[in-house]
């Protein structure tokens, strides 16, 4: 074997690879300018969600139906996010925006599709369509694997814990959806007036946008079906998705 003076490429590499502390110390800054690069613009942005207009936290009658799709394990079958693919968009409408489920607490989003995306279910139905197809989904589409939900319009709405709508109203306000004070104080009364139960002025002047009625065809009774029917009529129907696509073009355009 001859002698050779020259270096491999590398040497100093080599010295790194075989010097236990060094590499510790040279792998933990990599790790950390590459951490801080990544982490701290979040702390100085102040939401990482574009605002929409139109998107409002849900009233206290929706959010009790959405209780109840939660409960009911909708979600195991029903996607609520409706990708930016043109097949989907075709399907279902304009695709989700974030600031859509900005105030979902857990979100939706689901994993799984056995029957369709209800992102943009809202007002693509009748409320008697929805109790129909709800109670016996194959007298409305024959050939559906849905299974049947009719119990619900014989059930009593037992909204949120005790009977009361405030706690959960007021626990989703500490995570961040902004209910007023007025909004958690009056949950139950605003509950029963949007299910037609109650003073529909005085929930206009809390829920502007709210659609008060009996959903579920049975007036004088509040079930689990209005609260839930409530819930799929609003569903996707909060923004003007045209208008906020074409204000994401010109912020695009304009560089905001
Ligand atoms: C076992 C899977 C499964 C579960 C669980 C399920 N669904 Fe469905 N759902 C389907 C299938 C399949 C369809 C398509 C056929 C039909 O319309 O019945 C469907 C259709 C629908 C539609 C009509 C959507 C459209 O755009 O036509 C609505 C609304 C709906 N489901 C709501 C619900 C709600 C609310 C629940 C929970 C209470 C639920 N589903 C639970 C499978 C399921």
């Amino acid at each position: 074997m001859t002698a050779t003076t020259q270096k491999p490429p590398l040497s100093t590499h080599a010295k790194i690879e075989r010097n236990v502390s060094i590499l510790g110390v040279l792998a933990f800054l990599a790790v950390t300018v590459g951490g801080i690069v990544e982490i701290a613009p979040l702390f100085w942005i102040d939401n990482t969600i574009e605002k929409v207009k139109g998107v409002r936290p849900y009233t206290p009658l929706e959010q009790a139906g959405r209780d109840i799709y939660i409960r009911e394990g909708c979600y195991v079958c029903h996607s609520q996010m409706i990708r930016p693919f043109r097949d989907e968009v075709e399907r279902y409408g304009h695709y989700s925006l974030a600031a859509e489920s900005m105030y979902d607490h857990p979100f939706q989003w689901g994993s799984k599709r056995t029957g369709p995306d209800l992102a943009r279910v809202g007002g693509r139905y009748s409320d008697e369509w929805h109790v129909q197809h709800l109670t016996d989904p194959r007298s409305v589409v024959p050939e559906s694997v849905m299974p049947m939900y009719a119990f619900l319009k014989d059930r009593d709405l037992k909204a949120g814990e005790g009977g009361t709508m405030t706690g959960e109203i007021k626990a989703l306000a500490t995570t961040g959806v902004p209910y007023t004070p007025e909004q958690i104080a009056k949950a139950d009364e605003d509950l029963k007036a949007q299910a037609g139960m109650g003073d529909t002025t005085e929930l206009a002047k809390r829920w502007p946008k709210a659609q008060p009625r009996d959903f579920d065809g049975n007036p004088g009774r509040l079930t689990e079906m209005d609260a839930l029917v409530a819930y799929l009529q609003v569903l996707g129907t909060m923004v003007d998705v045209n208008a906020a696509a074409a204000q994401e073009d010109l912020a695009k355009e304009t560089g905001r």
